[in-house]
């Protein structure tokens, strides 16, 4: 599937509308208290704009980019993006790779490999290779000292991933991240939504 065929894509109009943005602070399920320091924000529009630290890529497995939000990052990077890229030597799914982001406002981009979902098989270990993306991300970005990074919706697009169960996997995954780490550098998460029903979705989990 590609960008196109979404038909809930948001118009230039409704993704200008970076203004249009939901915050809301984490709160520990078990305590009910507010996870110090962290704010989570839900945004629609276009993550190769955004002023953060750091900006993750669904990518490809061998890293050369493709189409969706890696094709934009990797135009909106420009060359030298894929010239670090190809010295990786790709990254396994679940995994996280950082590099520069040469063009675009942020100082790097974060590159993960999410899981195709398909008919067969277990719903339980899709989820979890899911949430070993999220997980991997938060890793390398605290590993980095980062303070901001920026989510797309991994997996909700060529992969196919269920939006629902996608947005489920990644506030859990990001609750129990900070919810585990207390004392963390990071401290602002952006999810950014390309499509009104992965926005409506989260809004339901989150808001
Ligand atoms: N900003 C934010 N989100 C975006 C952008 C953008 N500029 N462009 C697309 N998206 C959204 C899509 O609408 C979707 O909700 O990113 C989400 C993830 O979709 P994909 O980019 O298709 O990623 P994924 O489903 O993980 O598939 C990865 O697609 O092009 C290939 O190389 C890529 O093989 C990899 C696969």
């Amino acid at each position: 599937m590609t960008d196109e065929d979404n038909v809930d894509i948001f118009s230039p109009e409704e993704l200008g509308k970076i203004s249009d943005v939901l915050s809301v602070s984490l709160v520990n399920r078990e305590t009910n208290k507010r996870t110090p320091y962290v704010d989570i924000e839900l945004m629609r529009g276009d993550i190769t704009q955004l002023e953060v630290d750091v900006v993750v890529n669904a990518a490809h497995d061998d890293l050369t980019g493709g189409g969706g939000v890696d094709g934009a990052i990797h135009k909106a990077s420009g060359q030298k993006l894929l010239g670090e890229c190809l010295n990786l030597y790709g990254c396994p799914q679940g995994e996280a790779r950082i590099t520069g982001a040469y063009n675009m406002p942020s100082k790097y981009i974060i590159h993960t490999v999410g899981p195709v979902w398909t008919p067969a098989g277990s719903i339980k270990e899709k989820k979890e290779r899911l949430r070993n993306c999220y997980r991997s991300c938060l890793v390398m970005a605290e590993l980095q000292g980062l303070k901001s990074i920026a989510f797309p919706c991994i997996s909700t697009g060529a992969y196919c991933f269920p939006k629902d169960i996608a947005a489920e996997v990644a506030v859990e995954t990001i609750r129990d991240f900070f919810n585990l780490y207390v004392n963390t550098y990071l401290d602002l998460v952006k999810i950014v939504c390309f499509d009104s029903q992965n926005f409506e979705e989260y809004k339901k989990l989150l808001f």
